[in-house]
């Protein structure tokens, strides 16, 4: 589905990606892992459009998406959470689910998202009307995938699944992402929780110093005694 090919990218003078190769197949749960500073939210930046790419190639079922803005990329399936969420804390549950959904002409499709949002995180539905900043950390987080599955995406992006977050809502979150995944749903996610996340993705990569340094089955790669050496200093 998604293509990168000798991909570099960085800001001034520091070069944060080098000459990287990335694959994420249709269907997949791909756990980009790495250590802070390794290059992992430049990498979810530049799929987004939000990174300038300074060299390579991103594809998108075969098309070269490197030159689209942001708002096309999500319109072609490609969303983003941001680390940080990103919310409108002034607004409502339902304000900032519904701002998903602005690149969606059919009212139809808007409410069987937001069906589906509703039934994959049921808090979301029973918080509608509270204004987002007063959620706990771990129900904002729920309604940043949430109104990026408004926009129904085919590849959801999500970086910093569980960061700060209370260790009581990380399986709840997990396991939605689970649900989703077996709905067939292509996700790209970065989690500091190395076990946690090769216990439910197929495939991890490491990267380290803007290159993959790592990769293989989340199985294999869960219990590779190399593993750890890439997260330490
Ligand atoms: N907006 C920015 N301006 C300058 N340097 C940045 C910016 N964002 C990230 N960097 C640098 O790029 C490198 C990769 O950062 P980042 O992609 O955030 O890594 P990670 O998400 O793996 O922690 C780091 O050296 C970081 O300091
Ligand atoms: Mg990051």
């Amino acid at each position: 589905m998604l293509s990168v090919r000798g991909l570099s990218a960085g800001y001034g003078g520091l070069m944060a990606l080098r000459s990287l190769d990335l694959e994420v197949k249709a269907g997949e749960w791909l756990a980009l892992l790495g250590p802070v500073g390794a290059g992992k939210s430049t990498l979810l930046g530049v799929l987004a459009g939000l990174v300038a790419a300074r060299q390579g190639e991103v594809r998108l079922d075969g098309e070269d998406i490197r030159m689209l803005p942001p708002h096309l990329r999500l319109r072609r399936g490609i969303a983003l959470v941001p680390e940080g969420r990103r919310l409108f804390s002034g607004m409502t549950v339902r304000e900032n689910l519904m701002a998903g959904t602005h690149a969606l002409s059919d009212p139809g499709m808007r409410r069987r998202n937001l069906d589906r949002v509703c039934e994959l995180f049921p808090v979301l539905a029973e918080r509608a009307r509270q204004i987002a900043g007063t959620l706990s950390g771990g129900e904002q987080q729920m309604c940043a995938i949430g109104r990026a599955l408004m926009a129904s995406p085919r590849l959801l992006i999500i970086d910093e699944v569980t960061l700060g977050l209370a260790p009581l809502v990380v399986g709840p979150l997990f396991a939605a992402l689970a649900e989703l995944h077996r709905q067939g749903m292509t996700l790209l996610t970065v989690e500091q929780n190395v076990p946690l996340v090769l216990a439910h993705a197929d495939r991890g990569c490491v990267l380290s110093g803007g290159a993959i340094v790592m990769g293989g089955p989340a199985g294999v790669l869960r219990d590779d005694p190399d593993l750890p050496r890439h997260f330490i200093g």
